[in-house]
């Protein structure tokens, strides 16, 4: 996780003007909680304990949301466990409306600038098999699968991982 101070003060703003993100506060719970249990419980099963990991930073994450202007665009999950040699996308989602605009590829050079932060030089992300235009994306960013998971979440789902060595 970010320490308190730079989670605090990091607010990246974008070349436009209205699209920005930021780290995630405890007043974003009614957003979070709408995004985990209408967009991720149905992929992943029930998970609330994320909500507080979210917040919190626990379980070493560390969690982003993108607005333009008042409006949620997206939603960003890192883990850095200090175990592994690569920094973890574990959450990346963008709203439907407002994919297909280099929001996905933003949030991957973010993802990408703090795993250099870390002092790390791989970037890691589990996607299910079934959402191949995620996994699409992925590949045209130069990751590459090494590894497939079965019944990680759901029993009967295969996940895919995929990696990026940084150059
Ligand atoms: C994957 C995702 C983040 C991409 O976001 P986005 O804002 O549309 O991405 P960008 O606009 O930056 O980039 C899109 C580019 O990636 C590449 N790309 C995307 N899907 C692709 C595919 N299926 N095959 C090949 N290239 C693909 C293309 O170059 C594309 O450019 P285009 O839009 O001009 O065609 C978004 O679709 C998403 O949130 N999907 C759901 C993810 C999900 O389920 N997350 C939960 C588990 S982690």
């Amino acid at each position: 996780m970010l320490e308190p101070d730079i989670r605090k003060e990091l607010h990246i703003k974008a070349k436009e003007d209205q699209f920005y993100i930021r780290c995630v506060v405890r007043k974003d719970i009614w957003i979070l909680d709408y995004f985990l249990s209408m967009i991720l419980e149905p992929k992943y099963g029930s998970q609330r304990n994320w909500i507080e990991q979210w917040i919190n930073g626990e379980n070493h994450k560390t969690a982003f949301l993108a607005f333009w202007g008042n409006e949620l665009v997206g939603f960003l999950c890192l883990k850095n466990n200090p175990d592994k040699n690569y920094l973890k996308i574990s959450t990346m989602f963008i709203l439907t409306k407002f994919r297909h605009r280099g929001r996905g590829s933003f949030f991957l050079e973010v993802a990408e600038n703090l795993t250099r932060v870390y002092c790390k030089s791989e970037l890691s992300v589990t996607v299910s098999e079934k959402d191949e235009n995620t996994i699409g994306f992925f590949r045209s960013k130069d990751f590459k699968v090494i590894d497939k998971l079965k019944d990680k979440y759901q029993k009967g789902t295969t996940e895919v991982v995929l990696k990026k060595i940084l150059k």
